[in-house]
C-alpha cells in the first residue's frame, strides 16, 4: 500500500463504483488492511522447492566466482572478469540479482563500486560481489583473492582476520540464537583482529563499545536474502531482535577495508579491502551454508589458481 499510485487509484476506483451502487444495498468496503506484514514472514521462511531454486542460484554464481579465480591474472581489466559472471549465469538461464561489484585494488575499499572498467594490477587483491538469481530467487557470495594468486603477507593478515570473523558470524546462525548475534561475533573477531596487529588500540571490550572498529567495518553483517537479495522481514520484533528460525535465510558478509591515505595506517596495509559473503540457510540443528562450493580459505583459494 502506497508503494505503487497506479495501483492504489485503481483500488479507490474500485471501492467508489461500489459506493456508488449503495443504495442498492451493496455493502461498501470501511477499512483498508495492509498485508505487508503477512506477506514479508510468509517470504521469510523458505519452502522446500523454494529452497530448490535458492540452492541452484547459489551453485551457479559459485561456479562463476571459481571460474573468475581459475582465469584472473595481472593485465587482464575488470569488466573482462565481469563478462565471465555474465556468460556463466545466462549460459545457466539464471540473470544478475544485483550489479556486480568487480574491484581491484584501490577499487575493492569502495563499498558500491560498479564501474568494473580498471585494468587488474599485479600484488592488489580483487573483491568480486556477484550472485545470479534464478526464477527471481536470489544468491549473494563474494570473496577477495590476489590477482596474481599469491597473497602477500599484509594481505594475508586482513584475509584471515576477515575470515575468522566470517566463521564466527556463521557458527551463531542456529535457532534460538537471535538477528544480531553473528553480527555480533563478527565484530568481535574484527576488533580482535585489529588489536593484533595494532590497527586498533586499547581494551577489547571498550573497541567494541566505542565502535571503533567502524573506521575499517563500516557496515553490517548480512541481510535476509529470497525474492530480493536485500529481502523483506522484520529484523526486530517489537524492540528485541529476532529469533532465528529453521528455513530463514541471511547472509554473513564481514569486511575490513583501508583505503590508501587512512590516517594513522602503515602504507603496507592501505588498499587492502576484504569481504567474505556466504549465503546462510538457518537448518533445524544449525545452518547450512549454500554458497559453500567457492573456496574462500588461503590454501584453497591458492591451490585453485594455480590451476
Ligand atoms: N551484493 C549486495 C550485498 O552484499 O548486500
Ligand atoms: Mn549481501
Ligand atoms: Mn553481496
Amino acid at each position: 500500500m502506497g508503494q505503487y499510485p497506479e495501483f492504489d487509484q485503481r483500488l479507490i476506483g474500485w471501492v467508489n463504483h461500489i459506493k456508488a451502487q449503495s443504495r442498492a444495498g451493496v455493502h461498501v468496503p470501511s477499512e483498508f488492511v495492509s498485508l505487508d506484514y503477512v506477506l514479508h514472514d510468509i517470504r521469510l521462511y523458505k519452502s522446500r522447492e523454494e529452497l530448490k531454486l535458492m540452492r541452484r542460484a547459489a551453485s551457479i554464481s559459485a561456479r562463476a566466482h571459481q571460474q573468475a579465480m581459475r582465469i584472473c591474472k595481472p593485465g587482464l581489466f575488470e569488466y573482462q572478469i565481469a563478462a565471465e559472471f555474465d556468460y556463466e549465469f545466462r549460459k545457466s538461464n539464471a540473470v544478475h540479482a544485483y550489479s556486480a561489484i568487480v574491484g581491484g585494488g584501490a577499487n575493492g575499499c569502495i563499498l558500491h563500486y560498479t564501474d568494473n572498467g580498471d585494468p587488474l594490477n599485479d600484488g592488489d587483491l580483487l573483491l568480486i560481489d556477484a550472485g545470479c538469481e534464478v526464477e527471481g530467487y536470489a544468491s549473494d557470495i563474494t570473496r577477495t583473492f590476489p590477482v596474481n594468486g599469491k597473497y602477500s603477507a599484509a594481505q594475508r593478515e586482513i584475509y584471515e582476520i576477515v575470515l575468522a570473523a566470517q566463521k564466527a558470524g556463521i557458527r551463531k546462525v542456529k535457532p534460538g540464537n537471535h538477528w544480531n548475534d553473528p553480527h555480533n561475533a563478527a565484530v568481535r573477531a574484527i576488533t580482535r583482529g585489529l588489536m593484533e596487529i595494532k590497527l586498533l588500540k586499547g581494551s577489547l571490550a571498550r573497541l567494541i563499545k566505542e565502535r571503533a572498529y567502524r573506521k575499517f567495518y563500516m557496515h553490517r553483517t548480512g541481510h535476509w536474502l529470497g525474492l530480493d537479495v536485500h529481502d523483506v522481514g522484520d529484523y526486530k520484533v517489537g524492540d528485541q531482535w529476532r529469533l532465528l528460525e529453521p528455513g530463514m535465510v541471511l547472509t554473513i558478509e564481514p569486511g575490513i577495508y583501508i583505503p590508501a591515505k587512512s590516517k594513522g595506517v602503515r602504507r603496507k596495509w592501505w588498499n587492502i579491502g576484504i569481504r567474505i559473503e556466504d549465503d546462510v540457510l538457518v537448518t533445524r540443528d544449525g545452518c547450512e551454508v549454500l554458497s559453500a562450493a567457492v573456496p574462500k580459505t588461503i590454501q584453497d583459494i591458492e591451490a585453485l589458481m594455480a590451476g
